[in-house]
């Protein structure tokens, strides 16, 4: 049995970005769906209704990651599916890195406070509601140029070298997991290039037809999970389902 064929399955999503608002979307349309727990920097609380309810919580602050899983805790016991979606590439301040002139302590740290320090806290403060005898995923969406192997154009130094320190992480996590949560499989996940904020400034006009909508990603990343169970944990998968090189 998967998650997704439970009759009751609860949802945590980590960001609440594009491509995790469309997940949320997309999670609502399978039957066994329950109760969906989005954690995001500015929860409009305008969004909640009893199905959805939206937590507050800053990857960057530890306190806060916890606060959201005790909250959580109130309203589900077992959690199926944990979703992170959280990730920065560029903000107000930082930049993508085109060359090593352009590196600085704050671009690195930040970079793998999100996108690499964020998974592991996460799934600590979630790790007592995801052990449970159900089937569950932890997926986390980490970027093909996190891989090390894949890397033949260099640039953007912080975000590769964060999202292949998630991939470590994560794949550390999946054998920890294997002996204490044998039901839950653990996944990295590249989304493809898909529209969004993360995206927006680095899409060319000859590329942008070959942009994912996030419904189209979300639509995919569930088949994606949904094909694949225990025996696959800790391994990193593209949109289409294929196996990225770590
Ligand atoms: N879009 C792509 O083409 C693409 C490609 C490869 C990988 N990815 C990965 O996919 C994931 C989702 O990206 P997206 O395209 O959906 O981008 P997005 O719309 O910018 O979503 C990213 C989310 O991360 C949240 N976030 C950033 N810092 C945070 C913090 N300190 N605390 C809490 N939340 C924080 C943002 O929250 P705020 O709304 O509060 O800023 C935003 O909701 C990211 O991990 C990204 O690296 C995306």
């Amino acid at each position: 049995m998967h998650c997704f064929d439970l009759p009751e399955f609860n949802v945590v999503i980590a960001g609440g970005g594009s491509i995790g608002r469309a997940l949320l979307e997309e999670v609502q349309l399978i039957p066994g769906f329950n109760q969906a727990i989005v954690l995001e920097r500015n929860p409009d609380p305008a969004g909640n209704a009893s199905a959805v309810l939206h937590l507050k919580m800053d990857a960057k602050d530890p306190d806060s990651i916890k606060d959201a899983a005790a909250q959580a805790a109130r309203h589900v016991n077992r959690v199926h599916l944990l979703i992170n979606t959280v990730g920065v590439l560029h903000d107000g301040k930082l930049r993508p890195e085109k060359s090593l002139k352009a590196i600085s302590q704050d671009s690195l740290l930040n970079s793998f406070a999100i996108n690499a320090a964020f998974l592991p806290l996460l799934a600590q403060a979630f790790s007592a509601m995801m052990r449970h005898d159900d089937p569950a995923i932890l997926a986390s969406l980490s970027a093909r140029v996190g891989s090390i192997e894949d890397n033949h154009s260099g640039g953007w130094y912080s975000y590769r070298a964060a999202k292949a320190a998630q991939n470590m992480l994560l794949r550390t996590l999946a054998r920890e997991w294997r002996l204490s949560h044998p039901k839950a499989t653990v996944l990295a996940l590249h989304p493809g290039t898909v529209e969004s904020r993360l995206s927006e400034p680095f899409i060319s006009a000859n590329y942008r037809k070959r942009v994912l909508t996030p419904g189209e990603c979300a639509t995919s990343l569930i088949k994606v999970m949904a094909s694949l169970n225990v025996s696959d944990s800790g391994s990193f998968h593209d949109w289409k389902g294929e196996v990225i090189p770590w």
